[in-house]
């Protein structure tokens, strides 16, 4: 085999570069060979790299050479020959037009049988795939993803930076952040006994840095967080996270929609014109029923018997379902509408594989009550028998249904059934096409209640984080009550249920891609909201007595947000699924199966952290 230009260049151009203007050029390629395919005296083979693919053509006088050095999938192949114009042309890949000559080859490496092939429609299962990641990550699917996370934190860095802002980074070893997961912990070696967490986000790093006088900080940082994995969720991940002094909520608004924006102008060539809506907390509940509405579709929620946990004030239309003693919508907490477009003609088969839908464990409702609005004009429901056609026509226009419409409606314990007629609303517009993952609405949602009741401990939890601060109007709610909730039964009552925070999240197509808020900046309310957290003097200090001493030291004003960085870009990407935009993700279980991590550690190791196991 000729080796004699090896080492002088490996390669002149790409396997993705060269077109028909190349013709008679002598180049060298160098990648991995996809395909072999051989007719007779002469072979083609399929060459790729990060660029593309080139169709290389092996012509009869190499074929004794190819006969005693095959070459097989995978192989890392050198080839030196001329660009010729290509006899039958491929017009789906741009190199299409030429294909090379192959006067010389060189075989840079041999490859074992790939356990799936390395193709766009791969024959590999999830499991195999990730086992052997660092060949998943050769297919075009998952090059693409990279390359549209590689952009957008391109451009991030890019705004951010036009916008002052400073990448300071923060460690990793460092003390508990509670952002509402448990933390992974490191045992130090050096102090026996004690431990480092890894953190849940910089929080009060970046915080730190307000006091110290860095008023735009940014960076792009892994967050470690030890909580029940989703599609969305990664047990390591990235956020864009930022922050700010000297600022209120709408200057954070207004910088950060800008990013976003300009991550779709630059990312996806969309000019994103439309006003971006704020909508408070309160409203995304009651007609979405939940916290990050997918609004490109309209089909919204009718209380007809309010979730009371949630809303005190809000007025419902349970005038409209009772007085027909019909027990299931009188026992229920709540009973809750949808009117789903154009879907009046619905089988029976179609409604019952719906209240099968609504059964399932996930869901757990007992039932689906529907009202179909024909294009007739005529009522027809599966509660015929209790409802008039007149109450039938009260409750849908109630529901906002349009002639043609099937109203569903659900009723059942309060928070269940709420979360019951929100998915069903993403399921059924799902079905429907209404969510086409090439649009993209954008959405604000305002005013999250300060607090949490927790049930279990009958007590507080920060809804965001606990260094978020009340609305100013709602300070002296929280400095004037005293948090204890005498009786669990009228939590509801408590005064602090009624505090809202300075915190806002960013809505994506339905997904949470980004939350913050305006912090607490004095020692004083600092220690009052980790008091109504149950930290007493002594706790507040050992965990939080640094950020505690910093705020006596001239502490700015501050606010800021963190977007999901691996979210982001995989909605921009089109999935909802965020495992396909990183590079070496975990599985499920929090497992990376390619390094076989976590695993156990050697004894020596556990000697010298002073650490015995006791697992039961
Ligand atoms: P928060 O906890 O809301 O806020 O996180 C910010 C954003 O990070 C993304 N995210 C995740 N992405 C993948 N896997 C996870 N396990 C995961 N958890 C969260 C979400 C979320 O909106 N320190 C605050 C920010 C602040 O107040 O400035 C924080 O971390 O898209």
């Amino acid at each position: 085999m000729a080796l004699n230009f090896r080492y002088i260049m490996y390669r002149t151009n790409t396997c993705g570069e060269l077109r028909l203007i190349d013709i008679n050029k002598e180049v060298s390629l160098a990648g991995w060979v996809q395909t072999v395919r051989k007719f007779g005296s002469i072979t083609f083979i399929d060459l790729r790299d990060r660029y593309g693919i080139t169709q290389l053509l092996f012509s009869e006088n190499l074929n004794a050479l190819l006969d005693a050095n095959p070459l097989g999938r995978e192989f890392v192949l050198q080839i030196k020959g001329n660009v010729h114009e290509r006899s039958s042309k491929n017009a789906n890949i741009p190199t299409g037009e030429i294909e090379i000559n192959v006067t010389e080859y060189n075989i840079l490496n041999k490859s074992a049988l790939p356990p799936f092939t390395i193709q766009d429609d791969t024959d590999g299962g999830d499991d195999i795939r990730m086992k052997y990641r660092f060949l998943d990550l050769r297919r075009n699917a998952i090059k693409k993803n990279l390359e549209l996370r590689y952009q957008v934190n391109r451009c991030t860095r890019n705004y951010l930076h036009e916008n002052n802002f400073m990448d300071i980074e923060t460690p990793f070893l460092i003390k508990s952040t509670p952002e509402g997961a448990r933390d992974f912990v490191v045992p130090s070696r050096m102090n026996p006994g004690q431990f480092y967490a890894l953190p849940q986000s910089p929080q009060t790093f970046k915080q730190l840095l307000m006091v110290s006088g860095y008023d735009r900080y940014y960076q792009i940082v892994k967050c470690f967080r030890d909580e029940d994995l989703r599609a969305d969720r990664q047990p390591e991940f990235t956020q864009i996270d930022c922050e700010m002094a000297f600022v209120g909520q709408d200057d954070i608004i207004q910088i950060f929609e800008g990013l976003i924006k300009q991550i779709f102008k630059d990312v996806k060539g969309i000019d994103y014109t439309d006003k971006v809506e704020r909508m408070t907390w309160e409203d995304a509940m009651w007609q979405y029923g939940n916290d990050k509405p997918d609004i490109r579709f309209d089909i919204s929620i009718c209380n007809l018997k309010k979730p009371k946990t949630i809303f005190t004030d809000k007025n419902d239309f349970a005038h409209l379902i009772k007085d027909v003693d019909f027990k299931v919508f009188d026992e229920a907490e709540t009973v809750v509408a949808i009117a789903i477009p154009g879907c009046s003609e619905y089988s029976r088969k179609q409604t019952d594989e719906l209240t099968e839908w609504v059964k399932r464990p996930q869901i757990g409702m007992k039932g689906l009550v529907f009202i179909k609005y024909n294009t007739d004009g005529t009522y027809k429901s599966s509660v015929d028998k209790f409802y008039s056609e007149l109450k039938l026509k009260t409750i849908a226009e109630a529901a906002h249904a349009k002639v043609g419409d099937l109203i569903l409606i659900l009723a059942g314990a309060e928070e269940k059934t709420r979360k019951a007629i929100s998915d069903l609303r993403m399921y059924l517009a799902d079905r429907l096409g209404l969510r086409k993952s090439t649009e993209f609405k954008l959405l604000w949602v305002i005013d999250f209640p300060l607090f949490e009741y927790d049930e279990e401990g009958n007590r507080w939890v920060a809804r965001h984080h606990p260094f978020t601060s009340p609305k100013q109007d709602h300070i002296n709610l929280m400095i004037n009550n005293n948090p204890v909730i005498e009786n669990a039964e009228t939590y509801l009552e408590h005064p602090y249920a009624n505090i809202k925070a300075n915190a806002y999240d960013m809505v994506l197509n339905g997904n949470e891609i980004g939350g913050g808020s305006i912090r607490i900046y004095q020692r004083a309310l600092q220690e009052k909201m980790f008091a109504a957290l149950g930290m007493n003097a002594a706790e507040q200090q050992h965990k939080f007595g640094f950020l505690l001493g910093a705020f006596e030291y001239g502490a700015p004003p501050h606010g800021g947000i963190a977007f999901g960085f691996d979210r982001l870009c995989a909605i921009l990407g089109g999935s909802e699924s965020i495992r396909d935009f990183i590079a070496f993700p975990k599985n499920n279980s929090g497992r990376d199966v390619m390094l076989d991590a976590p695993s156990t550690i050697e004894e020596k190791q556990f000697e010298e952290l002073q650490i015995k196991l006791n697992i039961k």
